[in-house]
Protein backbone atom coordinates (compact mmCIF):
# COMPACT_ATOMS: atom_id res chain seq x y z
CA UNK A 1 0.00 0.00 0.00
CA UNK A 2 1.32 3.78 -0.50
CA UNK A 3 1.50 5.90 2.56
CA UNK A 4 0.44 9.38 2.95
CA UNK A 5 4.05 10.50 1.55
CA UNK A 6 2.32 13.91 1.05
CA UNK A 7 1.61 14.11 4.76
CA UNK A 8 -1.81 14.41 6.82
CA UNK A 9 -2.57 18.02 6.57
CA UNK A 10 -2.10 18.56 2.97
CA UNK A 11 -4.24 20.48 0.93
CA UNK A 12 -5.55 19.88 -2.84
CA UNK A 13 -5.48 23.63 -3.81
CA UNK A 14 -2.25 24.19 -5.86
CA UNK A 15 -1.87 20.19 -6.73
CA UNK A 16 -0.46 19.88 -10.25
CA UNK A 17 -1.07 17.58 -12.65
CA UNK A 18 1.14 15.65 -15.02
CA UNK A 19 4.42 17.30 -14.08
CA UNK A 20 7.76 16.49 -14.12
CA UNK A 21 9.13 16.42 -10.47
CA UNK A 22 10.63 19.24 -8.78
CA UNK A 23 13.97 17.34 -9.86
CA UNK A 24 13.64 17.03 -13.14
CA UNK A 25 13.05 13.71 -13.38
CA UNK A 26 10.24 12.09 -15.32
CA UNK A 27 7.60 10.99 -12.81
CA UNK A 28 7.83 7.25 -10.79
CA UNK A 29 4.64 5.25 -10.37
CA UNK A 30 3.56 7.80 -7.38
CA UNK A 31 3.30 10.76 -9.31
CA UNK A 32 1.74 8.73 -12.11
CA UNK A 33 -0.96 7.17 -9.71
CA UNK A 34 -1.71 10.79 -8.17
CA UNK A 35 -1.91 12.75 -10.82
CA UNK A 36 -2.87 10.94 -13.24
CA UNK A 37 -6.06 12.13 -15.76
CA UNK A 38 -8.35 10.18 -13.72
CA UNK A 39 -9.46 9.64 -10.25
CA UNK A 40 -8.29 6.33 -8.04
CA UNK A 41 -9.38 5.49 -4.55
CA UNK A 42 -9.57 2.76 -2.80
CA UNK A 43 -12.70 1.37 0.04
CA UNK A 44 -12.41 -1.23 2.49
CA UNK A 45 -15.66 -3.90 3.37
CA UNK A 46 -17.19 -1.06 5.37
CA UNK A 47 -17.08 1.69 2.84
CA UNK A 48 -14.64 3.75 4.26
CA UNK A 49 -12.20 4.97 1.90
CA UNK A 50 -8.76 3.91 2.36
CA UNK A 51 -6.65 5.69 -0.39
CA UNK A 52 -7.87 8.83 -3.09
CA UNK A 53 -5.45 10.09 -5.24
CA UNK A 54 -5.05 14.01 -5.60
CA UNK A 55 -6.75 14.36 -8.74
CA UNK A 56 -9.99 13.36 -7.29
CA UNK A 57 -9.39 15.25 -4.44
CA UNK A 58 -9.21 18.04 -6.48
CA UNK A 59 -12.37 17.34 -8.42
CA UNK A 60 -14.29 16.73 -5.02
CA UNK A 61 -12.77 19.52 -3.05
CA UNK A 62 -11.91 17.84 -0.24
CA UNK A 63 -8.49 17.34 1.56
CA UNK A 64 -7.04 14.34 2.20
CA UNK A 65 -7.47 14.04 6.11
CA UNK A 66 -10.70 15.19 5.09
CA UNK A 67 -12.14 12.12 3.73
CA UNK A 68 -9.31 9.50 3.75
CA UNK A 69 -10.52 6.89 6.85
CA UNK A 70 -12.63 9.95 7.77
CA UNK A 71 -15.56 9.34 5.45
CA UNK A 72 -17.27 6.12 3.39
CA UNK A 73 -16.89 6.61 0.15
CA UNK A 74 -20.98 6.99 -0.79
CA UNK A 75 -21.00 9.65 1.18
CA UNK A 76 -19.66 11.33 -1.70
CA UNK A 77 -22.35 10.60 -4.10
CA UNK A 78 -25.77 12.40 -5.01
CA UNK A 79 -28.43 10.44 -3.53
CA UNK A 80 -30.26 9.61 -6.22
CA UNK A 81 -27.09 7.36 -7.48
CA UNK A 82 -25.73 6.06 -4.15
CA UNK A 83 -28.47 3.02 -4.03
CA UNK A 84 -26.87 1.86 -7.17
CA UNK A 85 -23.34 2.26 -6.14
CA UNK A 86 -24.06 0.24 -2.91
CA UNK A 87 -25.85 -2.00 -4.94
CA UNK A 88 -22.77 -2.47 -6.82
CA UNK A 89 -20.63 -3.19 -4.15
CA UNK A 90 -22.68 -5.45 -2.27
CA UNK A 91 -22.59 -7.82 -5.92
CA UNK A 92 -17.90 -7.17 -4.85
CA UNK A 93 -18.59 -8.76 -1.51
CA UNK A 94 -20.62 -11.44 -3.13
CA UNK A 95 -17.55 -12.28 -5.29
CA UNK A 96 -17.66 -10.34 -9.02
CA UNK A 97 -14.30 -9.13 -10.08
CA UNK A 98 -15.42 -6.23 -11.62
CA UNK A 99 -18.49 -3.50 -11.62
CA UNK A 100 -19.28 0.15 -13.66
CA UNK A 101 -21.23 2.65 -12.39
CA UNK A 102 -22.10 5.60 -13.66
CA UNK A 103 -22.57 7.92 -10.67
CA UNK A 104 -23.11 11.86 -9.51
CA UNK A 105 -20.20 12.80 -7.77
CA UNK A 106 -20.85 15.92 -5.01
CA UNK A 107 -18.02 18.22 -4.07
CA UNK A 108 -17.44 19.62 -0.66
CA UNK A 109 -19.04 22.45 -2.16
CA UNK A 110 -22.49 21.00 -2.80
CA UNK A 111 -21.96 21.08 -6.59
CA UNK A 112 -22.14 17.65 -8.46
CA UNK A 113 -20.47 16.20 -11.84
CA UNK A 114 -20.89 13.04 -13.95
CA UNK A 115 -18.23 10.30 -13.39
CA UNK A 116 -18.16 6.97 -14.74
CA UNK A 117 -16.38 4.33 -12.27
CA UNK A 118 -14.90 0.82 -13.18
CA UNK A 119 -14.53 -0.87 -9.39
CA UNK A 120 -12.79 -4.22 -9.25
CA UNK A 121 -12.53 -6.41 -6.11
CA UNK A 122 -9.27 -6.81 -4.03
CA UNK A 123 -9.32 -10.56 -2.41
CA UNK A 124 -7.07 -12.20 -0.18
CA UNK A 125 -5.64 -15.16 -0.67
CA UNK A 126 -8.66 -16.78 0.82
CA UNK A 127 -10.54 -15.37 -2.05
CA UNK A 128 -12.23 -12.65 0.75
CA UNK A 129 -13.27 -9.11 -0.50
CA UNK A 130 -10.38 -6.54 1.67
CA UNK A 131 -10.81 -3.93 -0.35
CA UNK A 132 -12.22 -2.02 -4.06
CA UNK A 133 -9.40 -0.42 -6.22
CA UNK A 134 -12.27 2.33 -8.11
CA UNK A 135 -10.92 4.20 -11.71
CA UNK A 136 -13.34 7.49 -12.20
CA UNK A 137 -14.27 9.10 -15.06
CA UNK A 138 -15.19 13.07 -15.25
CA UNK A 139 -17.76 12.58 -17.46
CA UNK A 140 -18.57 16.99 -17.26
CA UNK A 141 -16.76 17.52 -20.89
CA UNK A 142 -17.94 14.65 -22.27
CA UNK A 143 -21.56 15.79 -21.19
CA UNK A 144 -21.43 19.18 -22.16
CA UNK A 145 -19.95 18.00 -25.68
CA UNK A 146 -23.37 16.02 -25.59
CA UNK A 147 -25.78 18.37 -24.95
CA UNK A 148 -24.08 21.03 -27.24
CA UNK A 149 -23.97 17.80 -30.25
CA UNK A 150 -27.67 17.85 -29.37
CA UNK A 151 -28.39 21.41 -29.38
CA UNK A 152 -26.50 21.58 -32.40
CA UNK A 153 -27.87 18.61 -34.35
CA UNK A 154 -31.21 20.34 -32.96
CA UNK A 155 -30.81 23.70 -34.65
CA UNK A 156 -29.42 22.00 -37.69
CA UNK A 157 -32.75 20.33 -38.04
CA UNK A 158 -34.71 23.65 -37.61
CA UNK A 159 -32.30 25.02 -39.87
CA UNK A 160 -32.92 21.99 -42.77
CA UNK A 161 -36.42 22.37 -42.01
CA UNK A 162 -36.60 26.04 -43.26
CA UNK A 163 -34.28 25.87 -45.75
CA UNK A 164 -36.56 23.18 -47.58
CA UNK A 165 -39.65 25.21 -47.16
CA UNK A 166 -37.84 28.19 -48.15
CA UNK A 167 -36.75 25.99 -51.30
CA UNK A 168 -40.75 24.52 -51.67
CA UNK A 169 -42.14 28.27 -51.64
CA UNK A 170 -39.51 29.57 -53.94
CA UNK A 171 -40.33 26.73 -56.60
CA UNK A 172 -44.25 26.86 -56.34
CA UNK A 173 -43.26 30.85 -56.56
CA UNK A 174 -41.16 29.85 -60.26
CA UNK A 175 -43.77 27.42 -61.49
CA UNK A 176 -46.47 29.82 -60.86
CA UNK A 177 -44.63 32.67 -62.90
CA UNK A 178 -43.72 30.21 -65.61
CA UNK A 179 -46.97 28.57 -65.85
CA UNK A 180 -49.20 31.97 -65.56
CA UNK A 181 -47.22 34.28 -66.85
CA UNK A 182 -44.22 32.82 -69.40
CA UNK A 183 -46.69 30.10 -70.24
CA UNK A 184 -49.52 32.58 -71.06
CA UNK A 185 -48.00 34.60 -72.98
CA UNK A 186 -46.59 32.00 -75.65
CA UNK A 187 -49.90 30.44 -75.53
CA UNK A 188 -51.24 34.14 -77.00
CA UNK A 189 -48.09 34.56 -79.14
CA UNK A 190 -49.35 31.01 -80.70
CA UNK A 191 -52.15 32.15 -81.30
CA UNK A 192 -51.55 35.67 -82.94
CA UNK A 193 -49.16 33.58 -85.26
CA UNK A 194 -51.93 30.98 -86.35
CA UNK A 195 -54.12 33.97 -86.75
CA UNK A 196 -51.76 35.73 -89.23
CA UNK A 197 -51.20 32.26 -91.18
CA UNK A 198 -54.92 31.82 -91.91
CA UNK A 199 -54.88 35.53 -93.10
CA UNK A 200 -52.14 35.52 -95.41
CA UNK A 201 -52.82 32.08 -96.46
CA UNK A 202 -51.69 31.35 -99.70
CA UNK A 203 -50.37 35.01 -100.61
CA UNK A 204 -47.41 34.08 -98.81
CA UNK A 205 -43.94 32.95 -100.70
CA UNK A 206 -43.38 29.40 -99.71
CA UNK A 207 -39.96 29.69 -97.60
CA UNK A 208 -41.93 32.85 -95.58
CA UNK A 209 -45.03 29.85 -94.85
CA UNK A 210 -42.02 27.40 -93.77
CA UNK A 211 -40.54 29.85 -91.52
CA UNK A 212 -43.69 30.60 -90.35
CA UNK A 213 -44.72 26.88 -89.67
CA UNK A 214 -40.95 26.60 -88.31
CA UNK A 215 -41.81 29.00 -85.55
CA UNK A 216 -45.34 28.07 -84.14
CA UNK A 217 -43.60 24.65 -83.95
CA UNK A 218 -40.94 26.35 -82.04
CA UNK A 219 -43.36 28.01 -79.96
CA UNK A 220 -45.45 24.88 -79.43
CA UNK A 221 -42.16 22.87 -78.16
CA UNK A 222 -41.09 25.91 -75.95
CA UNK A 223 -44.65 26.07 -74.38
CA UNK A 224 -44.49 22.26 -73.38
CA UNK A 225 -41.04 22.88 -72.25
CA UNK A 226 -42.81 25.19 -69.80
CA UNK A 227 -45.11 23.18 -68.97
CA UNK A 228 -42.84 20.24 -68.04
CA UNK A 229 -40.17 22.28 -65.98
CA UNK A 230 -43.11 24.33 -64.30
CA UNK A 231 -44.44 20.77 -63.38
CA UNK A 232 -41.70 19.48 -62.24
CA UNK A 233 -40.81 22.27 -60.08
CA UNK A 234 -44.63 22.29 -58.29
CA UNK A 235 -46.57 19.34 -59.81
CA UNK A 236 -50.00 20.70 -60.29
CA UNK A 237 -51.93 17.49 -59.33
CA UNK A 238 -50.26 16.99 -56.12
CA UNK A 239 -52.03 19.96 -54.25
CA UNK A 240 -55.22 19.12 -56.38
CA UNK A 241 -55.03 15.22 -56.17
CA UNK A 242 -52.76 14.52 -53.22
CA UNK A 243 -49.63 12.36 -53.30
CA UNK A 244 -51.02 8.83 -54.93
CA UNK A 245 -52.29 10.49 -58.02
CA UNK A 246 -48.65 13.15 -58.37
CA UNK A 247 -46.30 9.91 -58.00
CA UNK A 248 -48.47 7.94 -60.68
CA UNK A 249 -48.47 11.07 -62.87
CA UNK A 250 -44.56 11.25 -61.99
CA UNK A 251 -44.08 7.58 -63.25
CA UNK A 252 -45.57 7.79 -66.33
CA UNK A 253 -43.86 11.11 -67.37
CA UNK A 254 -40.33 8.85 -65.98
CA UNK A 255 -41.51 5.75 -68.10
CA UNK A 256 -42.08 7.51 -71.33
CA UNK A 257 -38.81 9.42 -70.73
CA UNK A 258 -36.32 6.82 -70.11
CA UNK A 259 -38.20 3.21 -71.16
CA UNK A 260 -37.96 1.97 -67.71
CA UNK A 261 -41.04 -0.09 -66.71
CA UNK A 262 -43.03 1.38 -63.44
CA UNK A 263 -45.12 -0.48 -61.49
CA UNK A 264 -47.12 1.66 -58.96
CA UNK A 265 -49.11 0.86 -56.36
CA UNK A 266 -50.54 3.48 -55.13
CA UNK A 267 -54.59 3.80 -54.37
CA UNK A 268 -55.59 7.60 -54.34
CA UNK A 269 -58.44 6.52 -52.30
CA UNK A 270 -55.67 7.25 -49.50
CA UNK A 271 -56.45 10.40 -49.06
CA UNK A 272 -54.68 13.21 -48.60
CA UNK A 273 -51.97 13.74 -45.53
CA UNK A 274 -49.88 16.79 -44.01
CA UNK A 275 -48.98 19.12 -47.19
CA UNK A 276 -45.44 18.83 -46.00
CA UNK A 277 -45.18 15.61 -45.57
CA UNK A 278 -47.30 14.71 -48.90
CA UNK A 279 -44.16 17.14 -50.77
CA UNK A 280 -41.19 15.57 -48.59
CA UNK A 281 -42.45 12.05 -50.26
CA UNK A 282 -43.02 13.39 -53.29
CA UNK A 283 -39.34 14.89 -53.91
CA UNK A 284 -37.60 11.71 -52.31
CA UNK A 285 -39.38 9.91 -55.14
CA UNK A 286 -38.26 12.32 -57.61
CA UNK A 287 -34.93 11.68 -56.57
CA UNK A 288 -34.83 8.15 -56.31
CA UNK A 289 -36.36 8.18 -59.81
CA UNK A 290 -33.17 10.22 -60.58
CA UNK A 291 -30.56 8.04 -58.88
CA UNK A 292 -32.59 5.27 -60.54
CA UNK A 293 -31.86 6.44 -63.68
CA UNK A 294 -28.54 7.76 -63.55
CA UNK A 295 -27.05 4.72 -61.42
CA UNK A 296 -29.46 1.20 -61.80
CA UNK A 297 -29.64 0.06 -65.19
CA UNK A 298 -32.60 -1.34 -64.06
CA UNK A 299 -35.24 -2.48 -65.94
CA UNK A 300 -38.35 -2.33 -63.64
CA UNK A 301 -38.85 -0.20 -60.91
CA UNK A 302 -42.09 -0.72 -58.31
CA UNK A 303 -43.35 2.18 -56.19
CA UNK A 304 -45.35 1.32 -53.20
CA UNK A 305 -47.28 3.90 -51.11
CA UNK A 306 -49.57 3.01 -48.56
CA UNK A 307 -51.43 4.52 -45.36
CA UNK A 308 -52.47 3.40 -42.11
CA UNK A 309 -53.63 5.06 -39.20
CA UNK A 310 -50.53 5.60 -37.85
CA UNK A 311 -47.87 6.15 -40.77
CA UNK A 312 -47.37 6.69 -44.31
CA UNK A 313 -44.62 4.61 -45.82
CA UNK A 314 -43.30 5.00 -49.61
CA UNK A 315 -40.99 2.86 -51.42
CA UNK A 316 -39.29 2.56 -54.26
CA UNK A 317 -37.12 -0.49 -55.25
CA UNK A 318 -35.45 -0.86 -58.38
CA UNK A 319 -34.36 -4.40 -60.06
CA UNK A 320 -30.60 -2.37 -60.75
CA UNK A 321 -27.10 -3.06 -59.92
CA UNK A 322 -27.27 -1.88 -56.33
CA UNK A 323 -24.63 -0.56 -54.23
CA UNK A 324 -23.00 -1.07 -50.99
CA UNK A 325 -25.45 0.60 -48.58
CA UNK A 326 -23.74 -0.22 -45.34
CA UNK A 327 -25.12 -2.13 -42.70
CA UNK A 328 -26.78 0.47 -41.03
CA UNK A 329 -28.34 1.72 -44.59
CA UNK A 330 -25.76 4.55 -44.53
CA UNK A 331 -23.11 4.22 -47.56
CA UNK A 332 -19.69 5.06 -47.58
CA UNK A 333 -20.42 7.72 -50.29
CA UNK A 334 -23.63 9.70 -49.93
CA UNK A 335 -24.02 12.37 -52.81
CA UNK A 336 -26.08 15.55 -52.17
CA UNK A 337 -29.66 13.10 -53.53
CA UNK A 338 -29.49 10.50 -50.70
CA UNK A 339 -28.29 13.39 -47.83
CA UNK A 340 -31.40 15.85 -49.36
CA UNK A 341 -33.65 13.04 -48.87
CA UNK A 342 -32.89 12.05 -45.42
CA UNK A 343 -33.12 15.49 -44.56
CA UNK A 344 -36.03 16.05 -46.02
CA UNK A 345 -37.76 13.22 -44.10
CA UNK A 346 -36.31 14.11 -40.77
CA UNK A 347 -37.62 17.65 -41.42
CA UNK A 348 -40.77 16.30 -41.33
CA UNK A 349 -40.38 13.68 -38.40
CA UNK A 350 -39.63 10.93 -40.74
CA UNK A 351 -37.15 8.66 -41.66
CA UNK A 352 -35.59 7.41 -44.99
CA UNK A 353 -33.98 3.70 -44.59
CA UNK A 354 -31.76 2.85 -47.86
CA UNK A 355 -31.60 -0.79 -48.81
CA UNK A 356 -29.21 -1.96 -50.99
CA UNK A 357 -26.22 -4.72 -51.93
CA UNK A 358 -24.54 -4.62 -55.17
CA UNK A 359 -25.79 -7.06 -57.60
CA UNK A 360 -29.68 -7.31 -55.81
CA UNK A 361 -31.05 -4.04 -56.71
CA UNK A 362 -32.04 -0.71 -54.56
CA UNK A 363 -34.98 -0.45 -52.02
CA UNK A 364 -35.90 3.38 -50.22
CA UNK A 365 -38.41 3.54 -48.01
CA UNK A 366 -39.33 6.96 -46.77
CA UNK A 367 -41.76 6.65 -43.62
CA UNK A 368 -43.51 9.34 -41.70
CA UNK A 369 -45.93 9.96 -39.44
CA UNK A 370 -49.72 10.21 -40.60
CA UNK A 371 -51.49 13.15 -39.55
N1 LIG B 1 -30.84 3.17 -57.36
C1 LIG B 1 -29.50 3.07 -57.27
N2 LIG B 1 -28.85 2.06 -57.86
C2 LIG B 1 -27.50 1.94 -57.77
N3 LIG B 1 -26.72 2.80 -57.08
C3 LIG B 1 -27.31 3.83 -56.47
C4 LIG B 1 -28.73 4.03 -56.52
N4 LIG B 1 -29.03 5.13 -55.77
C5 LIG B 1 -27.86 5.59 -55.31
N5 LIG B 1 -26.82 4.83 -55.71
C6 LIG B 1 -25.42 4.98 -55.33
O1 LIG B 1 -25.35 5.84 -54.19
C7 LIG B 1 -24.54 6.96 -54.47
C8 LIG B 1 -25.08 8.17 -53.73
O2 LIG B 1 -26.30 8.63 -54.32
P1 LIG B 1 -26.71 10.16 -54.19
O3 LIG B 1 -28.00 10.38 -54.85
O4 LIG B 1 -26.63 10.51 -52.76
O5 LIG B 1 -25.53 10.91 -54.94
P2 LIG B 1 -25.25 11.01 -56.49
O6 LIG B 1 -26.45 10.53 -57.27
O7 LIG B 1 -23.96 10.30 -56.78
O8 LIG B 1 -25.03 12.57 -56.70
P3 LIG B 1 -26.11 13.72 -56.51
O9 LIG B 1 -25.57 14.51 -55.36
O10 LIG B 1 -26.10 14.47 -57.80
O11 LIG B 1 -27.44 13.09 -56.23
C9 LIG B 1 -24.54 7.07 -55.95
O12 LIG B 1 -23.37 7.70 -56.42
C10 LIG B 1 -24.59 5.62 -56.40
O13 LIG B 1 -23.31 5.04 -56.35
MG1 LIG C 1 -28.40 11.29 -56.80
Amino acid sequence: MWGNHDGENEGVAGATIGVVSERNEVPGFRDLYENAPCGYHSVAPDGTILQMNRTELRWLGFSRRELVGARRFVSTLSPRCSRRYLRAFDTLCDGADRVGVQAELVRKDGTVFPASMAIAAVRDRDGSFVATQATVIDLSERRRAEVEARRLAARLRTMTRRIVDAQECERRRLSAELHDRIGQDLAAANLDLHLIKDVLAGSLPALDAARLDDAIARIEATAECVRDVAGALRPPVLDAYGLAVSLRTCAEQFAQRTGIRIVVDAHSGSGHGDPRTETALFRVCQEALTNVLRHSGAHVVRIGLQRTDVEVRLSIADDGCGFDAGVAGVAEYEGLGILGMRERMLAVGGELIVESSRGAGTRIVARAAAH
